[in-house]
């Protein structure tokens, strides 16, 4: 059984991953990626024949690894139906691109056995203090801004109470993003998150937020809830997931260009 300070050790490696090859990390300033976002590129890590909508820039404005929990109530019909998500972000830009996939399944092992009494809110407090600058941000659910009585959901990102904290413009520091490609994860479909294509949501005819243009979601690790009937309009569950995120274009497109 890990502890979750095994946990907070390998975020921690994030950091140090990279500190041991020739590559020293670069501390951006403008509030970008640690280190430079250049090489990375999503058909590697995303297979062509998932059709995903392609990115409009070469490289990842930023990349992350998200570890917290989806949560779920029990629909009319008896199955479980999500209800958001809360987890914390962590940049990964100085892990080799061909290490994610890997790195992330060894997060969601150590996120899996940690203690049930740790919510993800705890992951982002204490990782603050252990590994500040990995700290990127947080991933949660919002209420559809465009009507406020459909019933849906909307994905938001917001750096602006980690990585961004000082920025003057808040706008830049969040976006959030409809659904539009879904495919199943090709690994577990039924443990595994879907692989999502995410692009800005329109409000008002304006973006709504400059942290990125379009989002990818992928190498997940849980998050899906079992295949089990539930007690209708009774039922409550969580399931942890730990997945990545990367985030194309947006306010930050140049900061992290360079180098
Ligand atoms: C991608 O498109 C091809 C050709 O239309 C199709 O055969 C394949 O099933 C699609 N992949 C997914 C994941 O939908
Ligand atoms: C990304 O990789 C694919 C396939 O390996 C390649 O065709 C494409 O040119 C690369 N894109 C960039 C921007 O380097
Ligand atoms: C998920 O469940 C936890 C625990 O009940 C709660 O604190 C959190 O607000 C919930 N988040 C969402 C998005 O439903
Ligand atoms: C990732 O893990 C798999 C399974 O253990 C292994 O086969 C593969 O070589 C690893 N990939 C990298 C890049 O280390
Ligand atoms: C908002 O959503 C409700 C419920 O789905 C729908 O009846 C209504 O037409 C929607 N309003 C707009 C402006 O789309
Ligand atoms: C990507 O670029 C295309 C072509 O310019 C544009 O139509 C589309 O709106 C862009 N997507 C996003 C999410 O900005
Ligand atoms: C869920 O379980 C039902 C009943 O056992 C089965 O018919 C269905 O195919 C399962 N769905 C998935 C995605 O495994
Ligand atoms: C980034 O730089 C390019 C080239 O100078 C420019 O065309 C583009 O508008 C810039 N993007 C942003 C979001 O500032």
């Amino acid at each position: 059984m890990f502890s979750f300070k095994n946990l907070l050790s390998a975020l921690s490696l994030v950091a140090l991953v990279h500190a041991l090859p020739a590559k020293p990390i670069q501390r951006r300033t403008g509030f970008g990626s640690m280190c430079s976002t250049t090489q990375f590129n999503l058909s590697n890590s995303v297979p062509a024949d998932f059709n995903f909508t392609q990115p409009n820039t070469t490289f990842p404005t930023f990349v992350a690894l998200s570890v917290g929990t989806q949560n779920y109530t029990c629909g009319d019909d008896g199955t479980w139906s999500p209800i958001g998500a809360i987890t914390e972000l962590y940049d990964i830009s100085c892990i080799p691109q061909e290490e994610h996939a890997n790195f992330t399944t060894m997060i969601a092992d150590m996120w899996e056995n940690s203690p049930n009494t740790w919510t993800s809110e705890d992951i982002v407090l204490s990782t603050e203090a252990a590994n500040g600058p990995t700290a990127l941000g947080m991933h949660y659910w919002i209420s559809d801004p465009n009507n406020a009585t459909s019933g849906k959901i909307f994905a938001k990102w917001d750096f602006g109470m980690s990585r961004m904290m000082e920025v003057t413009d808040m706008n830049t520091a969040f976006v959030v993003c409809s659904e539009t490609d879904v495919v199943p994860d090709p690994i577990n479909p039924v443990l595994n998150s879907a692989w999502l294509y995410e692009p800005v949501l329109y409000v008002d005819g304006q973006k709504d937020g400059q942290l990125a243009d379009q989002v990818y979601r992928f190498n997940s690790n849980g998050g899906s809830a079992p295949n089990t009937t539930c007690r209708a309009n009774f039922d409550f569950l969580q399931v942890k997931s730990t997945l990545n995120f990367w985030f194309y274009g947006g306010a930050w497109v140049n900061t992290t260009s360079s180098s």
